[in-house]
């Protein structure tokens, strides 16, 4: 049997992740998984870092993302690939990339090195990378003013980041336009993934 195959799901706060990481997964009959919380030890690591009672050091916040990733893919990502199952997950590795080290600056290749290490080098076969302008997902995040806690800079250096890791790495990721209704944007989900396979076979 062949392995099954890991897409991520990336982007901001509210590009919509969590919406066409369902999608998609229900689609292709996918296991849909998330980070941080896809296992028991992943949910309190969630609770842990989502709680503004509990301080958190930068590279404290890194660690715990890759104990998270290294339970994720022991217990939920690897059995299922092993199976031929396909994985979508909503967040994987840029994350880390991307708010660890673009966002709160965190040295990029420490960081690579941590999470090659945490997942014993399961990498994801696609990146999704989900790209709606701040004025957009500041509309759908009204009333959870999560952006505003963290502020607009760190926003816009982790959406640079983002940016950036796409471009470095074409072959592997894709950037869906996540401005529009549900369904237009999962159609250009759809699009974007069908044409990726077509170029793997
Ligand atoms: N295309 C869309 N148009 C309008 N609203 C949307 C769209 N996609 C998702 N939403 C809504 O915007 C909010 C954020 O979407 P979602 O939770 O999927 O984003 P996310 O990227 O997973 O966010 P987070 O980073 O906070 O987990 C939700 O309330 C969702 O219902
Ligand atoms: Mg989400």
């Amino acid at each position: 049997m062949s392995r099954g195959r890991l897409i991520a799901f990336e982007g901001g706060e509210a590009s919509g992740k969590s919406t066409q990481a369902a999608r998609l997964a229900a689609e292709r009959r996918a296991v849909l998984t998330r980070e941080p919380g896809g296992t028991a030890l992943g949910g309190a690591i969630r609770r842990l870092v989502l709680d503004p009672a509990v301080s958190v050091s930068p590279w404290a916040e890194a660690l715990l993302m890759a104990a998270d990733r290294a339970q994720h893919v022991a217990e939920v990502i690897a059995p299922a690939l092993a199976r031929g199952d396909d994985v979508v997950t909503d967040r994987y590795i840029p994350s880390s990339l991307a708010y660890q080290g673009y966002g709160r600056g965190l040295d990029k290749s420490a960081l690579h090195r941590i999470s090659a290490w945490a997942t014993g080098g399961v990498d994801a076969d696609l990146v999704v990378l989900l790209d709606v302008p701040p004025a957009v997902a500041a509309a759908r995040l009204e009333g959870r003013d999560r952006m505003e806690a963290a502020g607009a800079e760190f926003h816009a250096r982790v959406s640079e980041g983002y940016r950036a890791l796409a471009a470095d790495d074409p072959d592997r990721w894709v950037v869906v336009d996540g401005e529009g209704s549900v369904d237009e944007v999962a159609a250009r989900v759809r699009d974007a993934v069908d044409k990726w396979l077509a170029s793997q076979s």
